[in-house]
C-alpha cells in the first residue's frame, strides 16, 4: 500500500492504520495528561542585570542540565504576541486541505516543507504526526520556495520567530559556556555558524493512541532545542533509559529547553542529552513548535573541556555531519533489525505450526 501523504483521512477511522502500530515495548506507559512537575521551571528575569540574579539563574540552569537535560524557561523575553501569532498561523496551515499542504511536500529529499511522520526514509514504523520544516539559518541558505505562502503572513511571522529564538538560544548557550569555566562565546564559537531548523509538529486526534507515538523516543542531535507546546500535553521524558516516564506539564508561553547530543558531547557528558518522546490522544489534536539550534555541518564535535580525572566521552573528534549521519544510520538499522527479527519469528511460528499440523494429521489418520 502506498504510504499516506497526510493524516486527514485516517483521523476518522476507528482502527489505526497498521504502519503506525508500534511494538509493545515502545508504546506509551503514561497518559498524555498525567502531568508531572518534576521538570524545573526557570525564570530569566534579571539575567542581564549587573550584580543581579545572574549567578542564581545560571546555577538553576546548570543543575537542570545535569539532572534532566530539560527545563522550562519563562520570562525569556520572546514577545508573547509573536508566540500566539506563530501558533495561530501554524494551526491554520495544518487545517488547510491536503492538496494545499502537499504543495510543499518534502518527500524525495527536498530541503524543508511538509510531510507525515518524518523526512527519514526507511522508517520501520511511522510517527502519528504531520510536520512543516523550515531551514531558517544560516539566512543566506534560506530557500523561500519551501516556505508556505499560506496562511498569509506566516512566512513573515516565522522569520521574526526564528530570529528571536536564535537570540534566546545564544543567551542560554552563554550560560553553558560559563558553567564549563570557558569564555562566554565558547559554545557558539564551537558551532562555527549556528544553524537553525524550525519544525512545526501537528499531532491530530488518534483513533488508538495507546498503540502508537506522535514521535518515537529520541534525543535531539543538535546543541539545544527550544520547544513551544500548546496546553494539551504529550511531551514525555525519561532519565532511567525508558523504565519510567513523566509527562511535562504544559505551561503557557514557556519554552521547554532540551539539550541535544552536540551539547552533551561538548560538556563531556556532564550535561544530559534529554531522552524524550511525544504521545498522542483521542480527545484533541496538539501543536508543538521545535526550534533546533545546531552547529554548522563542518563543526567539530568533541568535548570543549575534559575535567580532571575524567576521560573524554568520544574517542576522536568528528564533524557534526558525520555525527548526524552515524546517529541516523544507527536508528534506521535498529528499526530494520527489529523488523527482521519479527519476520524471522513469524516464519518460525509458521514452520512450527506446519510441523504440528502434520503430526496431528498422522495421529488422526
Ligand atoms: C521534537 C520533539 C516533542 C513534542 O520535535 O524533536 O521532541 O512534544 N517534539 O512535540
Ligand atoms: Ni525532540
Amino acid at each position: 500500500m502506498a504510504p499516506v501523504r497526510t493524516l486527514v483521512g485516517l483521523v476518522e477511522e476507528k482502527i489505526l492504520e497498521s504502519s503506525f502500530i508500534r511494538d509493545e515495548d515502545e508504546r506509551p506507559k503514561v497518559a498524555y495528561n498525567d502531568f508531572s512537575n518534576e521538570i524545573p521551571i526557570i525564570s530569566l528575569a534579571g539575567i542581564d542585570d549587573v550584580d543581579g540574579r545572574r549567578p542564581e539563574i545560571c546555577k538553576k540552569i546548570v543543575d537542570a542540565f545535569e539532572n534532566w537535560g530539560i527545563f522550562q524557561v519563562v520570562d525569556h523575553g520572546v514577545d508573547i504576541k509573536l508566540i500566539s501569532e506563530m501558533t495561530r498561523l501554524a494551526k491554520e496551515f495544518f487545517a488547510l486541505s491536503s492538496e494545499e499542504k502537499l504543495r510543499f511536500d518534502m518527500s524525495g529529499g527536498k530541503k524543508g516543507g511538509f510531510i507525515v511522520s518524518s523526512h527519514l526514509q526507511g522508517e520501520a514504523v511511522r510517527n502519528w504526526r504531520e510536520i512543516m520544516t523550515y531551514f531558517s539559518y544560516p539566512i543566506k541558505q534560506r530557500d523561500y520556495s519551501r516556505w508556505p505562502n499560506k496562511p498569509i503572513g506566516w512566512r513573515n511571522v516565522t522569520e521574526q520567530y526564528s530570529e528571536e529564538l536564535m537570540s534566546l538560544s545564544c543567551k542560554l548557550l552563554q550560560v553553558l559556556s560559563e558553567a564549563m569555566g570557558l569564555d562566554k562565546e565558547a559554545v557558539t564559537k564551537a558551532c562555527i555558524e549556528m544553524d537553525q531548523k524550525v519544525v512545526v509538529n501537528y499531532y491530530p486526534k488518534c483513533p488508538q493512541p495507546d498503540l502508537t507515538l506522535g514521535l518515537k523516543r529520541h534525543t535531539d542531535p543538535g546543541t539545544i532545542t527550544l520547544l513551544l507546546q500548546d496546553n494539551v500535553g504529550g511531551l514525555q521524558a525519561t532519565r532511567d533509559n525508558g523504565n519510567t516516564w513523566i509527562t511535562v506539564q504544559p505551561l503557557e508561553g514557556a519554552f521547554v529547553v532540551n539539550l541535544g547530543d552536540h551539547g552533551h558531547y561538548l560538556s563531556n557528558g556532564r550535561f544530559k542529552n534529554a531522552d524524550h518522546q511525544a504521545v498522542v490522544n483521542s480527545n484533541s489534536s496538539r501543536l508543538s513548535i521545535a526550534t533546533f539550534q545546531n552547529p554548522a555541518p563542518e563543526a567539530t564535535v568533541y568535548p570543549l573541556k575534559v575535567r580532571e580525572g575524567e576521560k573524554p566521552v568520544l574517542d576522536e573528534p568528528m564533524t557534526f555531519a558525520e555525527m548526524y549521519r552515524k546517529k541516523m544510520n544507527r536508528d534506521l538499522e535498529m528499526g530494520m533489525m527489529k523488523k527482521l527479527a519479527k519476520e524471522i519469528q513469524f516464519q518460525e511460528l509458521k514452520k512450527n505450526a506446519k510441523v504440528e499440523a502434520k503430526r496431528l494429521d498422522q495421529i488422526l489418520a
